[in-house]
């Protein structure tokens, strides 16, 4: 495991001189963030020894370094999801490809279906915790001890220091970001409306098929997080019309400006 991370780095470290602090995990619809990313040096994924490669539609397969708003960042266009069919070691490699290269912050986003009834599609919602629906773990197997310990807490999955800045400063820009419990469940079929009212009872306020497994990756390699959900829809079984991924789409389409904003605040704080 070990050796391929350093080969994936090495690789990635030989395209640019950027030594990039921060990583961006953009999910469906949202990777138009790394767009704006200057002077980019463009990688696909396939070019990348041992890199995962991305199948769903939407997602672009493309890694960007260069900096945006003036710190050093990698970002993954396109992230990986276990429904694809990676396996789920494969699907946190970046993550310590990523800590290889010295990155010391990770920024995830995620399109995110509404389970609490207070939430509207178009709100961003800071995941302030995770609930592991989809009962796997990604590190699962052999513990590689130069990446992380054995048992890796997850009191603290994401940075609340961190995250408590990004809130002020976009308060003070009159964006509202709402907080939440992120479910990870495995899709990718959508959830039945019992699930959904599984989920509310045990305080689950947003639904998603992803960003958990970069989470658990993140806390066992030591890479401090925040993850934002934009919530495109509200899950099955709250809203009378079933869901489909054009509406997804559509959503993230609308708040791309303010979602971008709060990424890019994250970046600067
Ligand atoms: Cl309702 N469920 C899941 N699993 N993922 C979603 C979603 C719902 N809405 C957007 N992504």
């Amino acid at each position: 495991m070990y050796t391929k991370i350093w080969e994936a780095a090495n690789y990635i470290s030989s395209k640019t001189d950027i030594k990039p602090l921060l990583g961006l995990i953009l999910g469906s619809g949202l990777g138009y963030i790394a767009d704006e990313i200057e002077d980019p040096i463009v990688i696909d994924y396939k070019d990348i020894p041992h890199f995962p490669q991305s199948t769903v539609v939407g997602h672009a397969g493309k890694m960007v370094i260069g900096m945006l708003e003036g710190k050093p960042v990698i970002s993954l266009k396109g992230r990986f999801h276990a429904y694809e069919g990676h396996d789920l070691k494969k699907l946190i490699f970046p993550i310590y490809v990523f800590k290889e290269l010295g990155v010391e912050g990770l920024i995830l986003t995620n399109a995110a279906g509404g389970v609490n009834r207070t939430l509207k599609p178009g709100d961003i919602v800071a995941n302030t915790d995770f609930i592991n629906f989809a009962l796997k773990n990604p590190l699962i197997g052999p513990n590689t001890d130069e990446l992380g310990p054995r048992f890796p807490a997850m009191v603290t999955p994401i940075d609340k220091k961190w995250l408590k800045r990004i809130e002020e400063k976009a308060e003070e820009k009159k964006i509202k970001i709402e907080e939440g419990t992120y479910c990870w469940m495995m899709g990718p079929a959508y959830e039945t409306p019992a699930e959904i009212r599984m989920l509310e009872r045990f305080e689950g306020d947003l639904v998603g098929m992803s960003t958990m497994p970069e989470i658990i990756a993140a806390n066992h390699c030591g890479i401090k997080s925040v993850s934002f959900s934009a919530v495109t829809n509200m899950a099955a079984g709250i809203l009378p019309q079933p869901l489909n991924h054009k509406e997804v789409m559509e959503v993230a389409e609308r708040i791309k400006h303010k979602f971008a904003k709060v990424v890019k605040i994250a970046i600067k704080t």
